[in-house]
């Protein structure tokens, strides 16, 4: 296993190209299941977790080409035969079940592999089944998967989530298009992502009205068409990399950035301290004097506070002036990264869903390790402030969600190298 060497040095100067959104382009890609015309999606982020989609699609048939380095995927579901998403792929990425909402709608049926919790949490996935119950679908559990029919064919209906979820209301989404009749979702998901969804599924043919909003209203239609489309910009790729010249002074550009996807993450950064500008590329962002100030975060679906930024966030108020209470409201288990930032000699206590970090002066560097995508990015950030070398492990994790991490910073000037392992 890899692991990513990182020295505290200086400031950081430079600029960063943001990439696609991995959470854009994981429910953008099921979409091909719901035609058999050609779909093409463009800016798609060259990552692991895109591997993963690419191959539980084509298990099911479809044709996935990686074009122009990975930038490009043509997608082509005209010969789908087979409706079982299996657990030995499943298992490796929680956005596979993401397969079910559209091949129940284009096909009637599904087996998909319940996915497994993960390190941040049990993840269920009731609501994803609930909302296609709503909508005429006959669920099974059996042997660990879902198996899943709409003897002639989904029908529209009204769901209310008790609770936002993005993933749930991706997959129902994804199924109402082809839903015989209308169907509403309320308390549904406002994420950038679910807009770009939609927007996808409304090239292919889809009547799709009130994406961004807490009401999503689908006419179903009989068949969608084809349709090229450009992956969003990743908003978390892109906050993380924001976070960057906060650890370390210096001033960087991330180029693609919109200051749209994140709003309420700005709204903290200038409350710590970091100056964020508007420019013809995307965003500069620099610190406004040597140290952060401590603020309280709390994380909330959008357009509040993204769970995903939590950890990078953290690792920021560990050096910050003051005191900082971080509520993760979104997942049970998403401080682990608490521990490792400990042994960097951060002053962390954490109590349930709640962290309350007292900024100390600097960072030690230290072996640390990798337990999710997004710890392991705050740990290279706080490596890039520490005194002396952090050497993070199990950088797996890391390649799931960030392309290239050591290249975009080294151009910024960080001291960072992957250790072959
Ligand atoms: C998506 O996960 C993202 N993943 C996550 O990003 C992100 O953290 C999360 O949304 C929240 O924004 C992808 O888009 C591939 P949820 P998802 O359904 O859809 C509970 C990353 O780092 N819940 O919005 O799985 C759930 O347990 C990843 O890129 C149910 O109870 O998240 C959680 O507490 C991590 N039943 C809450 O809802 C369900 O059926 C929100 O989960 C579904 C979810």
């Amino acid at each position: 296993m890899d692991s990513i060497l990182v020295k505290g040095n200086g400031p950081l100067n430079g600029t960063i190209p943001i990439a696609g959104a991995k959470n854009a382009c994981l429910t953008l890609m099921p979409a091909t299941l719901l035609s058999e015309e050609p779909l093409t999606l463009t800016n798609a982020p060259r990552l692991s977790d895109i591997k993963t989609m690419t191959a539980l699609l084509q298990s099911l048939g479809a044709e996935v080409s990686s074009l122009q380095g990975g930038q490009v995927l043509a997608l082509s579901s005209h010969d789908i035969y087979n409706q079982k998403a299996d657990y030995d792929i499943v298992r490796k990425m929680r956005a596979s079940i993401l397969v079910l909402g559209p091949l129940l709608a284009r096909f009637g049926h599904a087996v998909v592999s319940l996915p497994g919790g993960c390190a941040i949490g049990a993840r269920p996935v009731d609501l994803h089944l609930r909302a296609l119950e709503a909508m005429g679908a006959e669920l099974e559990l059996k042997d660990g998967y879902v198996h899943a029919s709409a003897p002639g064919g989904l029908k529209g209906g009204t769901f209310e989530f008790p609770i936002v979820s993005v993933g749930a209301t991706e997959n129902a989404l994804m199924a109402a298009t082809l839903a015989k009749g209308t169907t509403v979702l309320k308390n549904a998901a406002r994420e950038p992502e679910i807009v770009d969804l939609a927007h996808c599924l409304q090239k292919m043919g889809a009547q799709i009205e009130g994406e961004g909003t807490s009401t999503i209203t689908i006419q179903g239609v009989d068949r969608l068409s084809g349709a090229t489309h450009p992956v969003v910009t990743d908003r978390i790729e892109l906050g993380t990399y924001m976070l960057a010249p906060a650890f370390t002074g210096g001033e960087v550009e991330l180029l693609g950035g919109r200051i749209d996807l994140v709003g309420a993450f700005c709204e903290k950064l200038d409350a710590a301290g970091i100056e964020v500008t508007e420019t013809k590329k995307g965003l500069k962002v620099a610190r406004r004097g040597d140290r952060v100030k401590a603020v309280d975060v709390v994380t909330e679906p959008f357009p509040g506070f993204p769970t995903d930024l939590q950890a990078q966030m953290m690792a920021l108020l560990c050096t910050a002036e003051g005191t900082s209470v971080l509520e993760e409201k979104i997942f049970e288990n998403r401080f682990m990264h608490a521990p490792e930032l400990i042994r960097m000699g951060a002053n962390i206590e954490v109590h349930g869903g709640t962290a309350t970090v007292h900024g100390v002066e600097h960072l030690r560097g230290a072996p640390v390790m990798a337990t999710d995508l997004r710890a392991s990015v705050s740990l290279i950030l706080a490596g890039l402030a520490a005194e002396g070398e952090t050497i993070v492990s199990r950088v797996y994790h890391l390649d799931r969600g960030y392309e290239r991490v050591e290249e975009k910073l080294r151009a910024c000037g960080a001291q960072i190298e992957r250790i072959e392992g």
